[in-house]
C-alpha cells in the first residue's frame, strides 16, 4: 500500500520506516527542511536505537522517501497519517492542535481520491471531528474518512514496540477506513498483535486513559518509595512483592525522580483539561501531575542533603540527562527540574550524557558538558545518578572515589546497591531504600 506520513519525529520517523519494512511504500514528510535533507543523506535527525539501519535499508529498497512538499507526497496514498507534535499550549495546559489543524488544512488542498486521514498523533477527544470538519470545509468535494490510531510506542525501544504492540487500536466508524487500517497492519496481524477497532472517540480516550494510568503507577511507587525512606523498607521489596500479582503487574514499578519525557506530562496535563471543560474531573491524575512536578525539585533536596544541606559554591555532577536511556529526547527530563533547583542553590553543573548533550544544550543554561561520566565527576562534591543508562550500570567505583572532591553519590534511579557503595566508602542515597 501506498502512505504518507506527515510529520517525521520520534514518531512519524519511527513509524514510516517500520511500515516501509512491512512492505508498504511510505513517503515521510516534514516541513522542516534540515530534518528532510539529513533524512536523505541518511543522517538520523534523533538518536533510537536501529533506526539509522533500518532507515537506510528501506531507503535502498525503495519503499522509503523523504520531502518536504506534502502535495507530492500523499499522492496517491491510500493513507496519510498525521505524526505531528501536540505539545502543551502555553499558558493553560490543553493540547496544541494548530499543527494537527494546519496538517488536515494542507492535505485536504491534495485529496484526489479516496484517502483514509488517519491520526497518529496524541490529540483530545473530539480532534478527529474536527479534523474531518476542516478537510470537508477546505473540499467539500473531497471522498475521504478520518481515523484515528493512537501511537503508544517507547522512545528508545521503538522499532520493538511499533512492530511487536501489545494491541493496535483504531477509532473509526468508516467500513472502507476499516478494511484500508486492516491490510496496512495485516503484517502485525499475523504476528498476533491485537487489532482492535472502537469508535473514534474512544480510540482517542484510550491513549490518554493509558498514559494517566502509566503515570498514575509511577507515582503510585514513588510515593511509596518515600514511605519507605520513612519507615525503614526497601521499595524495591515492596514492587517486587506487588509486582508478581498478576493484577498489578511488575512494569513501571521503579521508583525515580518522577516521570518526564514528551509524553506523560503533557498528556496528563491534556487529560486534567479535557476533563474539567466538560465537567467530569479526573481527580487522580489532578493529583498525580502535582505529586510527579513537585517531586522533581525534591529530588534536587536530597542531592543538597547528601552535600551537607548546603550547595554554594560547590560542583555537583549529573550523570546522565535525557528523560530516559536510549533516546536523546530532553523533553520534560526531570534533569531539567533538578538542575535549576541546584543551580538556585549556587551549585555548579558538570554532566554528561550518552546521547543527550546536543539536545539539553538547548534547555540547559550554565551546564558543562563532558565526554564521560568519568570527566564530569572529576573534583566534584557531589553527583546525582538521574537516567539509568546501561553504561552507568557498572562504573568503576574505585576510580569515582578518586576522581571525586568528596565520594557522594545520590541514585535516582536505585542502580547501585547500598552495601557496595558503602564498601567503597561512599556517602550514597537511594529512593525509597
Ligand atoms: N515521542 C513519543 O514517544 C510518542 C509516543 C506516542 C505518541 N506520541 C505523540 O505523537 C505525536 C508526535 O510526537 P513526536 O515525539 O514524534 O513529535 P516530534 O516533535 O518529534 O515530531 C513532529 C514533527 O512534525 C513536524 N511537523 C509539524 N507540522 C507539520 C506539518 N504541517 N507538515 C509536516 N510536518 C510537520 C515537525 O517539524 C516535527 O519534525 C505527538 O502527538 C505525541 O504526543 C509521541
Amino acid at each position: 500500500m501506498r502512505i504518507a506520513m506527515i510529520g517525521s519525529g520520534y514518531v512519524g520517523l519511527v513509524s514510516g520506516a517500520c511500515f516501509a519494512d512491512f512492505g508498504h511504500t511510505v513517503v515521510c514528510v516534514d516541513k522542516d527542511p534540515s530534518k528532510i535533507e539529513r533524512l536523505n543523506n541518511n543522517i538520523m535527525p534523533i538518536y533510537e536505537p536501529g533506526l539509522d539501519t533500518l532507515v537506510a535499508s528501506n531507503v535502498k529498497a525503495g519503499r522509503l522517501s523523504f520531502t518536504t512538499d506534502l502535495a507530492a507526497g500523499i499522492e496517491g496514498a491510500e493513507a496519510v497519517f498525521i505524526a505531528v507534535g501536540t505539545p502543551s499550549r502555553r499558558g493553560d495546559g490543553h493540547a496544541d492542535l494548530s499543527y494537527v489543524y494546519a496538517a488536515a488544512r494542507e492535505i485536504a488542498q491534495s485529496i484526489k481520491s479516496y484517502v483514509v486521514v488517519v491520526n497518529k498523533s496524541t490529540v483530545p477527544v473530539g480532534t478527529g471531528d474536527e479534523v474531518e470538519r476542516i478537510i470537508r470545509e477546505e473540499r467539500p468535494d473531497a471522498d475521504f474518512a478520518v481515523a484515528s490510531n493512537p501511537e503508544f510506542l517507547r522512545e528508545g525501544a521503538a522499532i520493538g514496540d511499533f512492530k511487536r504492540p501489545d494491541r493496535i487500536v483504531v477509532g473509526t466508524e468508516d467500513d472502507r477506513a476499516r478494511e484500508v487500517m486492516t491490510e496496512l497492519y495485516r503484517p502485525l496481524f499475523i504476528n498476533q498483535s491485537p487489532l482492535l477497532f472502537m469508535g473514534r472517540r474512544s480510540a482517542e480516550v484510550t491513549k490518554y486513559a493509558a498514559n494517566a494510568f502509566l503515570a498514575t503507577k509511577i507515582t503510585f511507587i514513588n510515593e511509596m518509595a518515600d514511605l519507605c525512606e520513612a519507615v525503614g523498607s526497601n521499595v524495591q521489596d515492596v514492587a517486587r512483592g506487588i509486582g508478581m500479582d498478576g493484577r498489578i503487574g511488575s512494569k513501571f514499578l521503579h521508583a525515580g525522580p518522577g516521570y518526564g519525557g514528551s509524553c506523560f506530562p503533557k498528556d496528563t496535563m491534556a487529560l486534567i483539561k479535557t476533563a474539567q471543560d466538560y465537567n467530569s474531573p479526573v481527580r487522580i491524575v489532578e493529583t498525580v501531575a502535582a505529586v510527579n512536578e513537585e517531586r522533581k525539585r525534591r529530588m534536587a533536596q536530597k542531592v543538597i542533603r547528601l552535600a551537607g544541606g548546603d550547595v554554594a559554591g560547590k560542583t555537583v555532577a549529573i550523570i546522565g540527562l535525557t528523560f530516559k536511556p536510549n533516546t536523546d529526547d530532553m523533553r520534560d527530563a526531570p534533569s531539567i527540574a533538578i538542575i535549576d533547583e541546584l543551580q538556585k542553590a549556587g551549585a555548579t553543573i558538570r554532566a554528561h550524557d550518552p546521547e543527550g548533550t546536543e539536545q539539553a544544550q538547548l534547555v540547559l543554561k550554565d551546564v558543562a558538558y563532558f565526554d564521560t561520566p568519568y570527566e564530569a565527576l572529576e573534583g566534584a562534591d557531589v553527583a546525582a545518578i538521574v537516567t539509568e543508562w546501561e553504561a552507568f550500570r557498572a562504573l568503576d567505583l574505585a576510580r569515582i572515589k578518586s576522581l571525586m572532591k568528596t565520594p557522594a553519590i545520590a541514585d535516582l534511579r536505585n542502580i547501585y546497591r547500598p552495601s557496595e557503595m558503602a564498601k567503597h566508602g561512599f556517602a550514597y542515597l537511594a529512593v525509597g531504600r
